[in-house]
């Protein structure tokens, strides 16, 4: 876990560096592993075994996908606190065994007290570390209120039995996995930082098959078993929280939290070729986006190209970098912000888009601006789930960057996100992943901070096809791209579609990101003849997906690059 390096890097100098270094860390992990199997009665594959096999024995229960879903965030909340999270939020996307859509918007809001330019000094500069470290970096969480709303709506065990899970994991303890004895002792001095005369977290020296035990987390969790939304949003979590924001410095207050609601949005739907794409629209940006990117390259044959081939890879980064132009104007929360989405995906306007690029020479970043649309009227982790009748959950969740904003709740053993940073804490200054953004995505109170998260369904001549989704910060929109297009177009099964090198390119900085040895040397030099510019960096995502195969199988794809495990029965 690499956050804390990073982070010292300022915003505009050795950003791309700082970028790759970030992400890397709060992805975590070694290429090595590679799990293998076909499933019918149901799949969950996430970030860690634990939260995998809590997913599993739901199932096994006689639970849905929507159980499992939520006693996997909850199990992710206790073993993996890097991103798993209570005091973060994200989005699900939902489609039942009959066809049934929904998609849930849980991200955290900008709390009461913010304003517009709290992250920036007397001369107008941003000051980047407060909206990545400490009490000022945190949004009022999400997870806990849309769990409860999916439960509600889909669930079908108890809302005690799915919570009970984690808070065994939480109060008899779990075993660390190898990789993470190395993180966890890397953070020591990050987490005494940010959390003085805390003991949480604090342990000199952890040992490989530690069984780590959280007894404060296991206070919150039985809490939030017994009273649901109350459990955290009101009472004694309420009063932790408060107390944690007022002892250092940050805006969070009670009446933030009682007036956190999650959101059931409509979906967003569109097609590439004879699939239809289930997505998160905004505050996601990664759903409109996903879908401009589809639209661009839809109509170029790269079947018959190829994977990672130069004329692959330069069409796919001339459409990269055009809709991330768009994602820094046009795409906010659109509770505040109107939208252009209906625009936005119209396959029209994305080959209106790519006519003006030129096959003997890279577009300059500098020369691309986000299109003219009319006045009308923006650390991680990702699971997917399948249950025995069919049903499908594809949920991605955040506290931002890893380990969020460091901050431990004194006594409430969880810690909070830093996603106030994925608001444009300035226009034209880059946030942690280098993205721009301006009025659209500009902090206000209430405001939902626009996201790259990218879960996303496929249905197949009106069967389940696909569920897929991976953390990454701005890397999550082109790594889903990039692994749906390896099945489509490459003919690749889930795990090699996973497990394949990925790329990226977010219009600034104007470069091409590649994990090292991705990328033919010979094509890559073809390539850089024409203008284009190439980084290698350490892994790219952390895809977690399944297939349904043509026999009615589920196919798994764990991200080899972290301890990701599938598990089916
Ligand atoms: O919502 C977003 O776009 C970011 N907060 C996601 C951060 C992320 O993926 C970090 N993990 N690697």
């Amino acid at each position: 876990m690499h956050r804390n390096k990073a982070m010292r890097f300022k915003k505009g100098t050795g950003l791309l560096l700082a970028f790759g270094i970030l992400l890397s860390g709060c992805l975590g992990g070694s290429l090595s592993k590679n799990n293998s199997g076909e499933y019918k009665n149901g799949l969950v594959v996430s970030a860690h075994p634990s939260s995998s096999k809590v997913g599993l024995d739901i199932l096994k229960k006689g639970g849905n996908a929507v159980d499992a879903a939520v006693a996997v965030q909850f199990a992710l909340a206790v073993v993996y606190p890097g991103a798993g999270n209570l005091g973060g939020g994200g989005f699900m996307v939902y489609r039942s065994a009959s066809g049934e859509l929904a998609t849930l918007d849980f991200r955290e809001k900008a709390p009461g007290m913010a304003s517009r330019d709290m992250y920036l000094d007397s001369a107008g500069n941003a000051i980047t570390d407060k909206s990545l470290y400490g009490h000022l970096a945190a949004g009022v969480p999400g997870s806990v209120d849309g769990m409860v709303k999916a439960h509600e709506k889909f669930g079908k065990l108890s809302w005690a039995e799915v919570v009970q899970p984690a808070l065994d994991l939480a109060r008899k303890g779990f075993p660390i996995t190898d990789s993470q004895v190395e993180e966890f002792t890397e953070l020591q001095e990050e987490i005494k930082k940010y959390n003085p005369g805390k003991s949480y977290f604090i342990k000199e020296k952890w040992e490989k098959g530690d069984l780590w035990v959280q007894e404060d987390l296991a206070k919150t969790l039985e809490l939030i078993r017994d009273k649901g939304r109350e459990g955290f949003y009101a009472g004694i979590v309420a009063d932790q929280i408060e107390a944690e924001m007022k002892s250092g410095g940050g805006l969070i207050s009670k009446e933030d939290l009682k007036n956190y609601q999650s959101q059931w949005r409509e979906p967003l739907v569109g097609n590439y070729k004879d699939y239809k794409v289930i997505t998160m629209p905004p505050t996601s940006s990664g759903g409109i986006a996903l879908l401009q990117l589809l639209n661009s390259v839809e109509e170029y044959p790269l079947r018959r190209w190829g994977h990672n081939s130069d004329s692959t890879v330069q069409v796919m980064v001339e459409a990269e970098r055009r809709v991330y132009a768009d994602r820094a104007s046009h795409l906010g929360d659109p509770d505040f912000y109107k939208v252009p989405q209906k625009y936005l995906v119209n396959p029209i306007y994305s080959k209106y888009r790519m006519q003006n690029f030129n096959w003997d020479k890279a577009t300059l970043s500098s020369d691309i601006k986000a299109g003219e649309v009319p006045k009308e009227s923006e650390e991680t982790t990702h699971f997917s789930i399948v249950d025995r009748e069919g049903n499908a959950v594809s949920l991605t969740t955040t506290l931002n960057g890893g380990y969020g904003s460091m901050v431990f709740v004194k006594g409430a053993g969880f810690l909070l996100n830093n996603e106030m940073d994925d608001f444009s804490v300035k226009p034209g200054s880059p946030n942690m992943y280098g993205l721009l953004g301006g009025e659209a995505n500009a902090i206000v109170p209430g405001k939902r901070m626009l996201s790259s998260m990218t879960p996303t369904i496929l249905e197949k001549g009106g069967e389940l096809f696909m569920v897929v989704g991976t953390p990454g910060g701005s890397t999550i929109i082109t790594s889903v791209f990039q692994t749906i297009l390896n099945v489509l177009e490459f003919d690749m099964d889930m795990q090699a579609a996973v497990n394949a090198k990925k790329f990226h390119h977010q219009w600034y900085p104007d470069v091409v990101t590649f994990e090292k040895g991705g990328l033919d040397t010979l094509v890559r030099q073809k390539l850089e003849k024409k203008g284009y510019t190439f980084k290698d960096r350490r892994a790219i995502g952390r895809v977690d997906a399944i297939l349904k195969t043509q026999w009615g199988y589920y196919e798994g794809g764990a991200d080899p690059r972290g301890d990701d495990t599938k598990m089916g029965w």
